[in-house]
């Protein structure tokens, strides 16, 4: 007998199928028991009665418990109420295992004990939904980029060369060489591939030691990072908005069944369409001090003013031309401002803050060096670094999308931790 998916189960209509899955929820109404299983494409409600099967297979049923595995056969039929719009009539069912008492039920549960059964949560119809949606805004990001003929580079994840900053490190011994890194970027990288390729990109974990508890940090994050041959900090910026409005659009067009599950309202997505909202440093911390913030000039941009800051528009806003001491190393200084770099940060709406971090690049070999050695920051480890200044150096821009801020805010999400698998965070490694 032909095994289908959920979701395709309509072109099965009037024959027999086996349907391979788990008991999603049991119920019985008067004579008729109802059986919904999931599968991982979709949810299918089956039914029986007594004189509908056999008694093996009517016996079974009470022996059924929520994420019980099992293979259904039965008959396709339309119907209008139930989950799909298609009915399984239920002709035998094949236990797998019957699932002991399941921690999760339909009551509510705090997010501290779901936390620790990530494992188990996955399986919910919401953290489905937004696994769901996180595939397509990865994949929407491929796309992008495959689509302007950027080629993709794979970079290492252990570095000896520090890539943002000291101080939030996580560091292995290695070999005889000293200390690694775990990649806190791979934009050092993709800069010296850039220069082979022209426009290149890499997508892959990253990982900071972070020690702050908020709802914007990972310790293991996925980050997309472009690089671009002879771009501009402005031209960098047109391409970030290019990519952010394709990828609302994207899931637009792909997740309308996701966000329902998931109770997303859509109306602010819509509107996510160019032009974004431009603003410089200087007057970000003119607006956020109006609004009533602490900040004062040279300060970075905190968690609350970046909250403050992204509710004031209704669509991403770049705000560029950052302090350069508060800024890393590699930023090119600004020409006519030796205080300001050539950078920009992406700030969503609706609250969510930074999503991207871009900048043009310090191309100069001299200006490179003296930034590093001003940072403190081991120079002999950038000496392959410093190269790509001496042999055929050009004006360069890149910036890096931070997937799970990005899938927080599609989804609306309250806490970044549930916009992964398996969140990395200051007191979370397991499961
Ligand atoms: O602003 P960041 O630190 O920029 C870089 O790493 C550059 N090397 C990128 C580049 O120019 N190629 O990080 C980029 C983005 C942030 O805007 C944010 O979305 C995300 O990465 N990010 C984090 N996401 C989750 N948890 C953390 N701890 C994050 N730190 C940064
Ligand atoms: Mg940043």
């Amino acid at each position: 007998m032909a095994i289908s998916k959920i979701d395709q189960i309509g072109t099965y209509l009037g024959k027999e199928v086996r349907v391979q899955g788990w008991v999603y929820n049991i119920r019985s109404s008067g004579k008729i028991q109802f059986l919904i299983i999931r599968d991982g494409s979709g949810l299918l409600q089956c039914v029986m009665t007594k004189d509908s099967v056999d008694g093996e297979t009517y016996a079974s049923f009470d022996k059924l418990t929520q994420e019980s595995s099992l293979e259904v056969e039965g008959t396709v039929k339309e119907d209008k109420r139930s989950p799909g719009g298609y009915e399984l009539a239920i002709k035998r069912i094949d236990v797998v295992q019957i699932a002991e008492a399941y921690p999760i039920t339909p009551k509510e549960h705090g997010v501290a004990f779901l936390s620790e059964h990530r494992h188990l949560w996955l399986r919910s119809l919401r953290q489905y939904a937004i696994l769901k949606i996180r595939n397509e805004i990865i994949f929407a990001v491929r796309t992008f980029f495959y689509d302007r003929k950027f080629t993709l580079i794979d970079t290492p994840i252990l570095t000896g060369a520090i890539g943002e900053h000291a101080g939030s490190l996580f560091e292995t011994e290695y070999f005889d060489l000293g200390k690694a890194y775990l990649a806190q970027t791979g934009q050092l990288y993709v800069e010296a591939a850039c220069m082979s390729l022209g426009n290149v990109y890499c997508f892959g974990p990253t990982f900071r030691a972070e020690k702050s508890k908020t709802r914007r940090h990972l310790t293991e994050f996925w980050m997309v990072e472009s690089e671009e041959a002879f771009y501009d900090n402005k031209m960098n910026m047109d391409l970030q908005e290019e990519l952010v409005e394709y990828i609302v659009k994207w899931t637009l067009e792909h997740c309308q069944n996701e966000f329902k599950l998931i109770e997303r309202d859509t109306a602010p997505l819509e509107k996510i369409v160019r032009p974004f909202y431009r603003i410089s440093y200087d007057d970000a911390v003119k607006l956020l001090t109006e609004k009533g913030a602490q900040i004062k000039w040279g300060d970075d941009i905190g968690g609350d003013e970046e909250t403050l800051l992204s509710n004031q528009f209704d669509k991403p806003v770049c705000v560029y031309n950052y302090p350069k001491k508060i800024k890393a190393f590699y930023m090119k200084p600004h020409p006519e401002n030796e205080e300001l770099v050539l950078n920009n940060d992406m700030m969503a709406p609706e609250g969510y803050g930074e999503i991207i971090g871009g900048s043009q690049r310090n191309d100069d070999y001299q200006s490179l060096l003296e930034r590093i050695r001003e940072q403190g920051l081991p120079e002999e480890t950038y000496a392959w670094y410093l190269d790509l200044r001496k042999y055929g150096t050009v004006p360069h821009s890149g910036f890096g999308l931070g997937v799970e801020r990005t899938v927080s805010w599609i989804c609306k999400l309250p806490h970044v931790r549930e916009s992964i698998p398996f969140p990395r965070m200051l007191y979370k490694l397991y499961p």
